[in-house]
């Protein structure tokens, strides 16, 4: 069942980058969902992406999360690089401290020996108070590195496994399941063909934002996350994708 064992995990790696249509595809050996060790590996594996891609003067932006998590602890030497900065590509303040955005940029910054900003506010504003916040001079700082990011590590979740985690009103739920939202990526939602269906009114990375962006990482695996990133893969033809095997087997036989 599994191609790679016959052929290898490069075969595996040149047959999903050439079905999903990306710059690079990266691979780990096994599942996530039954072995926490495969994800400690696909952080190493992004970990190096990250290092290959950086240049100096970059400007990281990454997302929350637990595979971010992973990412970040990957990280084990210091960058080569000068002038450094992490940022969080989006606001949010969920209620996991250890899966924000802001707490994986200062670890990633601490391990990387870089310096970095953080963005104190919640995605859970209304319009008018995001309005002021916005306005906020030390916000608009951090706004203003946020637009500047040129390199994106971001997780890839389902779309209803997101709405779940974020609490979405049940209104925006059904909405969500309407119009067949498979997928979520830096506060977006998308269908399987990649179109957006709704997105979290909160500070930092735009859409636009993203498609100017130079490098995109995408990290993610496990089996079930398999049409996410399907539907994320069709956002950029220059993104890096980094995986495991169970997702990677699972696109190339079902989608
Ligand atoms: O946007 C998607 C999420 O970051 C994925 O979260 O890594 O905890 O599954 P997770």
């Amino acid at each position: 069942e599994y191609i790679y064992k016959i052929h290898g995990i490069k075969y595996l790696e040149e047959k999903l980058k050439k079905k999903l249509e990306v710059l690079e595809v990266k691979i780990v050996p096994g599942d996530l969902a039954e072995n926490p060790y495969v994800l400690v590996d696909m952080g190493m594996v992004a970990a190096n992406a990250i290092e290959s891609n950086i240049q100096d003067n970059s400007i990281i932006g990454i997302t929350g999360g637990g595979t971010m998590v992973a990412v970040a602890k990957g990280i084990t030497k210091p960058t080569k690089c000068n002038n450094i900065t992490v940022v969080p590509a989006r606001g949010g303040i969920g209620r996991e401290v250890e899966k924000q955005a802001n707490t994986i940029t200062a670890e990633m910054a601490r391990r990387l020996k870089c310096q970095y900003q953080l963005l104190h506010a919640s995605d859970t504003l209304g319009q008018q108070a995001l309005e002021s916040v916005l306005k906020d001079p030390e916000i608009q700082k951090v706004t203003d590195i946020i637009k500047s990011v040129n390199l994106l590590v971001f997780g890839i979740g389902r779309a209803d496994k997101m709405a779940e985690r974020r609490e979405l009103p049940k209104p925006v739920i059904d909405k969500l399941k309407g119009l067949k939202a498979v997928a979520e990526a830096f506060g977006y939602y998308f269908t399987r063909e990649g179109e957006i269906v709704y997105n979290m009114q909160t500070i930092g990375i735009s859409f636009k934002d993203f498609e100017r962006i130079s490098t995109v990482i995408g990290v993610a695996g496990g089996k079930n996350k398999a049409e996410a990133i399907v539907a994320v893969s069709k956002l950029k033809k220059s993104m890096i994708l980094v995986t495991d095997e169970a997702a990677a087997v699972e696109i190339l036989q079902k989608y």
